[in-house]
């Protein structure tokens, strides 16, 4: 097995942190984001090549914020900041930080010196990069140069003059820095010397590897819940121990229209791995009978998926000893948070969290990736596009998705008006420009009218956002005929609904579900 090259992220709470993981991987380098506060003990035996500090909220100089220890720099690892990271290198080796003159947007940066971080740019040639920042520093510290400048800034990048000590005032991670991948791949390849060796390929080998493993002669089951997660994260499995992996589909009676079918066809067509389907929907239903409260609905249904699950597991594989579970490292990350305001949403994942006593124990292969990496795993393995595609679904389906309480009745007239939402962004070929678009059935009435009657109807408001990874989103700009023509559809066809309403908020402020 290859031995990784790795590249460790403390993170000083900018909301670009995870960013800066995911450029580091997709040059097929692995990086981890950690919080600040990890001992040197810790990070030497973590044994990073190289270490990069993140960009954050705070001010060097205020009281109660996050520091780097100073011993970090004698390692003899690489060190690049990022922002923050770079006032606090410039504190550290006793340069002052001129606090107060905020600085946001794009600016050119003109290179005097490559010093390694900079090859292949030449001073006369200026480049676009994202600045974020309420400080910066008008002199590098003694023992340090600079290496470039923008029209604002004397000070955007400096070098310790023999030690590969590294730090930059703007954001290369951002899309918005022209050539910050090449400033990335330099400081990976050249300076570190990383091997770029994290490829899907690699990650499959070796997770079908530790599978096995973990796994010796036990039986395992996962639960598939129709996303690309569970999918993926059973497929690999299912390549590391055969038919002992059982897979359980539970039909909560909070699925899309046809979502049950679909599902169950594309699996046992694609996966040839044993599959149990549960049809435990009025379980669901009756738990949530009257419940209006979000965080209520979520409890219950959470608390119900596990009886049920542990339910069919005990009958049907009363062997199994394991759980697979799709959780991805924005997940994991949260767990780690430093408070930072990257990291503070999403508290509800996985089906409302596992009970401590849970009789089995977890594989969770893909707690180590993205989402986009999740896909390339799905499809180096060779699953169906439509299951790798596809826009991501929550644990509670619709019942946080009918706003107030949930009956059969008000599940019917939002599943009809979800289907033909979805149906108009496919046949408009939007649908993977989209990150998750749904339909949301709000817990009010509004009067209209039909022929020449008064109604008093149900409103539907439609959801549809860009996103990278769920953290953040922005609403989809739909072109207007798209928009108008699901508007008639779902006014004209589906019985009860005489109001459709588009949500334009983005994340933050607003969360991507209602719920
Ligand atoms: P929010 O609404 O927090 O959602 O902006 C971010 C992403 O997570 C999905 N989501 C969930 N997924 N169980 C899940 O498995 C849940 O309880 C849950 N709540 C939200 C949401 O659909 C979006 O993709």
């Amino acid at each position: 097995m290859i031995e990784h090259d790795r590249i460790l992220i403390l993170d000083f709470g900018s909301q670009y942190t995870q960013l800066i993981a995911r450029r580091i991987r997709e040059e097929h380098v692995y990086s981890e984001v950690h919080p600040p506060t990890r001992s040197l003990e810790w990070i030497r035996e973590w044994a990073p090549q190289g270490i990069i500090l993140s960009g954050g909220p705070a001010s060097v100089y205020d009281e109660g914020v996050p520091k780097a220890d100073p011993e970090l720099l004698s390692l003899g690892v690489p060190v690049l900041g990022i922002c923050y990271g770079l006032h606090l290198l410039a504190e550290m080796e006793g340069a002052e930080v001129i606090v107060g003159k905020r600085e946001y947007g794009r600016a050119e940066l003109t290179v005097h010196d490559q010093g390694e971080l900079f090859d292949g740019f030449k001073e006369s040639d200026p480049t676009q990069v994202w600045c974020s920042h309420g400080d910066h520093v008008e002199e590098p510290p003694p023992g340090y140069h600079t290496l470039a400048s923008t029209e604002t800034l004397s000070v955007a990048a400096f070098k310790h003059d023999s030690r590969p000590i590294y730090a930059v005032q703007f954001h290369p991670e951002v899309a918005h820095t022209v050539r910050g991948e090449e400033i990335i791949s330099n400081f990976l390849l050249r300076i570190c010397g990383c091997r770029p060796t994290w490829t899907a390929g690699a990650f499959i080998e070796e997770s079908v590897e530790a599978i096995r493993q973990t796994v010796g002669d036990d039986d395992v089951i996962c639960g598939l819940s129709g996303g690309v997660d569970s999918s993926v994260a059973a497929a690999l499995v299912h390549r590391a121990i055969g038919d002992r992996l059982t897979c359980i589909f539970v039909d909560n009676g909070l699925l899309r229209k046809h979502e049950r079918e679909n599902v169950e066809r594309t699996f046992r067509k694609h996966m040839g791995t044993r599959l149990i389907v549960v049809d435990a929907a009025e379980d669901f239903l009756n738990a949530l009978d009257g419940v209006e409260d979000p965080e209520e609905k979520r409890k219950r249904i959470g608390h119900v998926f596990i009886d049920v699950f542990r339910r069919i597991a005990r009958s049907e594989v009363p062997g199994a000893e394991h759980l697979v579970q799709g959780t991805l490292y924005p997940d994991v990350i949260e767990s780690l948070s430093t408070g930072g305001p990257s990291q503070t949403i999403k508290t509800h994942h996985n089906v409302g969290g596992l009970p401590d006593d849970l009789p089995f124990g977890l594989i969770e292969p893909l707690r180590e990736l993205f989402k986009d990496e999740v896909r390339q795993v799905g499809r180096e393995l060779h699953l169906p596009e439509e299951f790798i595609r596809r826009h991501p679904f929550p644990g509670p389906g619709l019942g946080i998705r009918v706003l107030g309480p949930v009956t059969e009745e008000r599940l019917y007239v939002l599943r009809e008006a979800d289907t033909i939402y979805l149906e108009e962004i496919q046949a408009a070929g939007l649908y993977d420009e989209i990150w998750q678009a749904f339909a949301v059935l709000l817990p009010i009435r509004a009067v209209g009218v039909m022929g020449d009657n008064r109604t008093y109807e149900n409103v539907v408001a439609l959801r549809a956002v860009t996103s990278r990874d769920g953290m953040t989103a922005d609403w989809y700009p739909f072109p207007h005929d798209v928009l108008s023509r699901i508007s008639s559809r779902i006014s004209n066809e589906v019985v009860g609904v005489n109001r459709v309403c588009y949500d334009v908020s983005s994340k933050p402020p607003g969360t991507i579900e209602w719920e």
